[in-house]
């Protein structure tokens, strides 16, 4: 017998803390007070202690978040940023919409972050900024990324959008550069019930000007300081995710316990060679957004999969130096090898907190069946 497993559910989240995010909304309702209130300042607040830095603004999403911190620290038309291909379309947007060049650099295909040695070779005089992104909750090697940029004077602006409470060597994801961006798109291991981001950093006055920048460069109201954008995380959103906050953790242990059984039900004798599983690298504490593995014949895995009833994603099937609308920059297949190399391989299978174990096991037994009869 099938059964269904859906790639991702909001609503069971919903139901195990329902009577909390009831209680937030509708405070939000009975005051009837909608954008830039105290739902807003208390949330940020509790953010920027829960991540341990001086300061948290909210904006509209984690676009918003990495375009405006780039902003905010003078980037612009005539710069370059490095970053990679392999993530969402969502980095390369938010560096475009400066007016800025994007510079891919290719992936380590272990770790699937930013290829430190790959990212040396393409700075350049007009190289300005980094933008390292912890992709599916895995850090990247700040290690070699932040000297790298001091060396050449660049700004690091981490893409944290699919990184909630990971860590680099104990450190939190989106603390270590200028500035942090955070995503809390519904799906995101901490997910609004809209769309919304945050900027962290631990520079206060960065953080000011991001204030005036969220909101129309106002200083005060009516009176523009500096040309701003209007990008403000909603008292609503801001409400649900305070009274999420407190789960963080207890829902990325579950995040982590549901991977360690996937690799543990994956990673043995006939799998071995053929599912690839995901790595954690020794100073990384991954905190799952996504479950990603490789395998041969990934189409005909998935559609496998979905005739048995589960449902799994490509994170992400064309790389963004490939697609249509990047191509003015000029790279070309074969541009970025362990990028190409990944998108054609990788799949990611369902994993939120909400799942059971049985479920993490079925999934897994089923993967191994497909793949050991192709
Ligand atoms: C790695 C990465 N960066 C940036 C973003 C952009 O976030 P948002 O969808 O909130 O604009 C996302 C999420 O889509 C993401 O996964």
């Amino acid at each position: 017998m099938n059964r269904e497993i859906p790639f991702f559910l909001t609503k069971p989240q919903y139901l195990t803390i329902k009577d909390e995010l009831d209680a937030a909304v509708q405070r939000v309702l009975d005051t009837s007070f909608f954008v830039l209130g105290q739902e807003l300042t208390a949330f940020e607040a509790a953010w920027a202690d829960y991540l341990g830095v001086a300061r948290a603004v909210g904006v509209g999403s984690g676009t918003e978040a990495i375009h405006l911190a780039l902003r905010v620290l003078d980037i612009g038309p005539g710069d370059e940023v490095l970053t990679v291909s392999h993530t969402a379309v969502a980095t390369t947007v938010a560096i475009s919409s400066t007016g800025a060049t994007p510079v891919f650099v290719d992936i380590d295909p272990h770790t699937y972050t930013m290829d430190c040695t790959d990212l040396e070779r393409r700075i350049t005089p007009r190289s300005k900024a980094i933008v390292p992104v912890h992709l599916y909750g895995h850090p990247a090697e700040m290690d070699r990324v932040l000297p790298l940029a001091e060396h050449h004077g660049l700004v690091v602006v981490e893409d944290a959008a699919q990184a909630h409470g990971a860590a680099y060597r104990g450190r939190r994801c989106g603390t270590l550069g200028a500035a942090g961006a955070f995503s809390f798109y519904p799906t995101k291991n901490l997910g609004a019930y809209g769309d919304g981001g945050a900027v962290i950093t631990n520079d206060t006055a960065l953080a000011e000007r991001l204030v005036l920048l969220r909101n129309y460069g106002w200083s005060e109201r009516y009176y523009s300081a500096i040309k701003g954008y209007n990008s403000r995380l909603d008292e609503l959103q801001a409400a649900v995710l305070g009274a999420k906050l407190p789960y963080l953790d207890s829902w990325n242990a579950r995040r982590r316990r549901l991977a360690a059984l996937y690799t543990a039900t994956l990673a043995g004798d006939a799998g071995e060679s053929t599912i690839r599983v995901p790595t954690e690298a020794a100073w990384a504490a991954h905190t799952y957004h996504l479950y990603v593995v490789r395998v041969p014949e990934r189409d005909r895995v998935q559609a496998g999969l979905r005739e048995r009833g589960i449902a799994t994603q490509v994170h992400y099937p064309v790389p963004v130096h490939l697609q249509e609308a990047y191509r003015d920059l000029g790279y070309v297949s074969g541009s970025l090898p362990h990028t190409e190399q990944a998108a054609a391989e990788i799949l990611s299978l369902p994993l939120y907190p909400e799942l059971t174990d049985d479920d993490v096991q079925y999934v897994a037994a089923a993967l191994r069946e497909t793949v050991a009869g192709l």
